[in-house]
């Protein structure tokens, strides 16, 4: 059983607690699975938000009960935190750090491919710490704004997939803390109409270090010279969708900036040894007269 931030309140309030409230919104070009899946996921967190990793203590797909090790300017803080998914449009948190409690509930609509967030912070003390409530809420504020400048462009990737007809498999079956987990599953689908890519450079022309060919997801690769070997690389994670773009190359791989998969070439060849080719994945390279032609789209 589940109560909701109001029934907690009044309990607590029979033990001579005080609230104040503060609400946060954020709106964008995505779906509300796509606000689904960003509350859900738990490997972001240690990715993607610098101040915060988290250290789960037990998780199912409806709930998760984590230590939060957050940074707050030059200190650590640790704070246990208890979110759970109300429905696939809302999710509840709630913590206590010192004197304060605070219940934290957030509701998702979608219009229109526009999705609008709300957040609302409940923050909960004895009557005579009331007077601090003001500067507590500014601090959570603070930290949305911190988080959200990192999950809004996410939950915007994925929305400009859709807009290509790109899919995801949660969308149906729906987001769970549990399943976030496992980063070996794919949860994007192609496109029906996905369209191939067709490029070609002389050997020469081709720079050291990363040469991006076609759109920035399947219709696309990422080729990564170094001295004469070719590395191909996906512009897209099948994970969930991130960009693979800019992503950082770890042990001939490529680290995922979203949950830190390493992802492999789809295809490695050499630009020393004359006339070849290589097919893999959907991508075909072709090496003729000193000219490399990459075709193909990328498909898992
Ligand atoms: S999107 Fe999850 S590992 Fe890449
Ligand atoms: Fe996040």
């Amino acid at each position: 059983m589940k109560f909701s931030a109001e029934s907690m309140m009044r309990q607590m309030e029979e033990n001579g607690f005080v609230f104040s409230s503060t609400q946060q919104m954020s709106k964008g070009k995505y779906l509300s699975f796509d606000a689904e899946w960003n509350y859900t996921d738990m490997p972001h967190l240690n990715e993607i938000h610098e101040l915060t990793e988290a250290v789960q203590g037990a998780i199912e797909d409806d709930y998760v009960a984590s230590v939060l090790i957050q940074k707050v300017g030059p200190f650590t803080v640790p704070l246990t935190m208890f979110t759970c998914a109300i429905s696939r449009f809302e999710n509840f948190h709630f913590s206590s750090f010192g004197p304060y409690v605070v219940l934290i509930r957030t509701k998702w609509s979608t219009e229109i491919n526009c999705t609008t967030v709300f957040t609302d912070y409940f923050l909960g003390s004895k009557r005579f710490l009331k007077w601090s409530h003001h500067y507590v809420h500014r601090l959570l504020a603070q930290n949305y704004r911190v988080l959200m400048a990192k999950d809004v462009p996410m939950r915007m990737r994925r929305g400009q997939l859709r807009s290509k007809n790109y899919g995801f498999v949660g969308d149906a079956i729906g987001y769970g803390f549990l399943d976030s987990m496992n980063l070996v599953k794919f949860g994007v689908v192609n496109p029906y109409d996905l369209a191939p890519c067709s490029w070609s450079s002389p050997i020469d022309a081709i720079s050291q270090g990363t040469t991006l060919v076609g759109s920035s997801d399947s219709s696309g690769v990422r080729l990564v010279r170094q001295n004469d070997v070719l590395q191909v690389f996906p512009r897209i994670c099948m994970h969930a969708g991130a960009s693979l773009d800019l992503a950082r190359i770890e042990n001939s791989c490529v680290a995922c900036p979203w949950h830190g998969k390493l992802i492999r070439p789809i295809i490695t060849i050499s630009l020393a040894e004359g006339a070849r080719s290589c097919e893999s994945k959907g991508i075909k390279i072709e090496i003729k007269d000193s000219i490399v032609f990459v075709t193909g789209a990328y498909e898992v």
